[in-house]
């Protein structure tokens, strides 16, 4: 008998101890659950709670040529332009946008009375840094027949290389350096006056507006 109930008490116990371990486990199951959803949860409003208030979109800049029609290049992009065969820029036009604190570019090209081959051609490689002065006249009696231009983000700057061209034994004379041909962050144009070629290019960067204000060195030229 005594051993009997000893043994049913033996099993009952192992019985419970087992009903309980288990009803612990699923107990810390739930707790952890529960626990995983709420930490989740309060993490997630704590988030929301702090969030700064989210910046204003900024309106896109519009597509470059609703601001000057034939722009030839686009916002913030890098671009190369070169006249055609045997001509040389004749007028500048640009527009700029606030959003991407950058202009966009049209260049019109003539050719020069008499000239139908150039002999020499080179690049000025970059004649400004970003943010830097730019204070370029294409050496050699050499004209302005295009340009190389690379958009900084970080600095809201360009930087300029210019394509300079010649005539065999041209001569470039009677230099004279335009005033500033565009407000910040308003449109410019540019026309070399009659029977001028462009030359040099000079500007300074604003960190403001991110923007340039140019000026243009332009000369008379004597043909061999
Ligand atoms: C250059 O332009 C500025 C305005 O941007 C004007 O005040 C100044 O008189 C001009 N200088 C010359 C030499 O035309
Ligand atoms: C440049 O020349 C064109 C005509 O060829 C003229 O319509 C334009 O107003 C001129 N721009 C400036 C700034 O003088």
């Amino acid at each position: 008998m005594d051993i009997k109930l000893g043994k049913v008490l033996k099993r009952f116990t192992l019985d419970f101890a087992l009903d309980m371990a288990s009803l612990l486990v699923r107990a810390i199951l739930t707790i952890a659950v529960v626990g995983l959803l709420f930490g989740q949860d309060a993490a997630f409003w704590l988030r929301r709670g702090s969030r700064r208030p989210r910046p204003r979109p900024q309106p896109r800049c519009p597509d470059p040529t609703a601001v000057l029609p034939g722009a030839q290049t686009t916002w913030d992009d890098t671009f190369t332009f070169m006249c055609p065969d045997f001509q040389v820029i004749r007028r500048i036009r640009s527009a700029y946008c606030n959003t991407a604190r950058d202009r966009v570019w049209r260049f019109d090209c003539e050719s020069i009375p008499g000239v139908s081959v150039f002999h020499e051609l080179f690049w000025s490689g970059w004649v400004n840094n970003y943010g830097g002065i730019m204070n370029y006249q294409c050496p050699f009696n050499a004209i302005i027949t295009g340009f190389k231009s690379q958009h900084n983000d970080g600095r809201e700057d360009r930087r300029w290389n210019v394509r300079c061209s010649k005539v065999y034994d041209m001569v470039t004379f009677n230099n004279v350096l335009s005033n500033v041909t565009n407000e910040l962050g308003l449109p410019g144009d540019y026309n070399v006056s009659d029977g001028f070629y462009l030359r040099g290019m000079h500007s300074y960067h604003d960190n403001d507006y991110g923007d340039r204000r140019y000026r243009y060195d332009t000369c008379l030229i004597s043909l061999p």
